[in-house]
């Protein structure tokens, strides 16, 4: 848990990520991110619109972590593309965590349905406004979620910074190997969300034959596999004793041959959202 990944510009980011999406707001968020914390978690992946951002900074402020010892992620919400919407929104998600600068701040989506039209133009705006808030010191790092390359390749044609991470859907039997290759290749460090695939792959056979086999659970084998590809893995529980086991996926080794299998997975339903037509 206290392992790292580091990002292009030397920060080290904590290499596995405690999820908030779908965590309701309120006492069940403040408890799973307290419990996360307790566990030694010390990376937290929050959003805007999981609307539980006051509850997840009101578990860090009571948790008594040292700030210096968290990473905290946000993402900017699809309505707020743009430059002076961008500062804004970002002040508002720092007001509700209530920190004073954030370690990482990603745009949620390349292509809110709001800007269909003129989505590169808004981002290269939005981006203007991430770099200037990377400069200022109020964010350590800057990124993207959901971008395929062609996303990537309209915003570096004025981009200043490159994006540090890609945060996307990753779990046995969706692994986007070319969109993968593709952000390693630019600098960019894979984030994954939805590793257990939502919960869809608990039940999978396959997975708990090798789960077994190690004596480990099928959402350990999941995470381990995520970081045994050099994907930062972002599980979500509001279970305690599942937050807690997701945290051990550091005393064993998945060997080649397993990964193998894991890696050869196909999940038929592929991804949840197409990132050219999400439909907020
Ligand atoms: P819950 O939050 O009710 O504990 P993902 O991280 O892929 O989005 O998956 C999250 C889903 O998987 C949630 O429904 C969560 O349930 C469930 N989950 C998370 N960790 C475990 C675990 N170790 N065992 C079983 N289910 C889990």
């Amino acid at each position: 848990l206290m392992e790292t990944f580091t990002l292009t510009n030397g920060v080290e980011i904590p290499c596995v990520g405690f999820g908030t999406w779908q965590t309701p707001d309120g006492e069940t968020a403040v408890q799973a991110v307290k419990a996360a914390l307790e566990d030694g978690y010390r990376h937290i992946d929050a959003a805007a619109i999981y609307g539980n951002e006051e509850s997840v900074g009101r578990a860090i402020a009571e948790s008594g972590v040292p700030r210096g010892e968290l990473f905290v992620t946000s993402k900017l919400w699809n309505d707020e593309h743009g430059y002076e919407t961008t500062l804004r929104a970002f002040d508002k998600t720092l007001k509700d965590l209530g920190l004073e600068y954030l370690d990482l701040y990603l745009i949620h989506w390349p292509v809110p349905a709001k800007f269909k039209n003129n989505w590169q133009k808004k981002n290269a705006e939005t981006w203007q406004a991430f770099e200037e808030l990377y400069k200022e010191g109020r964010v350590r790092a800057v990124g993207v979620s959901n971008f395929l390359p062609h996303h990537v390749e309209e915003l570096k044609k004025t981009a200043e910074i490159m994006p540090m991470v890609n945060q996307i859907e990753y779990h046995p039997g969706l692994m986007q190997k070319e969109l993968v290759e593709y952000s390693q290749k630019e600098g960019m460090l894979i984030e994954a969300y939805s590793p257990l695939g939502t919960g869809k792959m608990l039940g999978n056979e396959t997975l708990k034959g090798i789960a077994d086999k190690y004596g480990k659970s099928v959402a350990q084998v999941c995470i381990r596999w995520v970081l045994q590809n050099g994907v930062l893995p972002l599980p979500k529980s509001v279970t305690p004793s599942r937050i807690a086991d997701n945290a051990r996926v550091f005393d064993f080794e998945i060997a080649a041959d397993d990964m193998a299998v894991i890696d050869a997975m196909v999940d038929p339903d592929g991804p949840t959202n197409d990132p050219d037509n999400f439909p907020l």
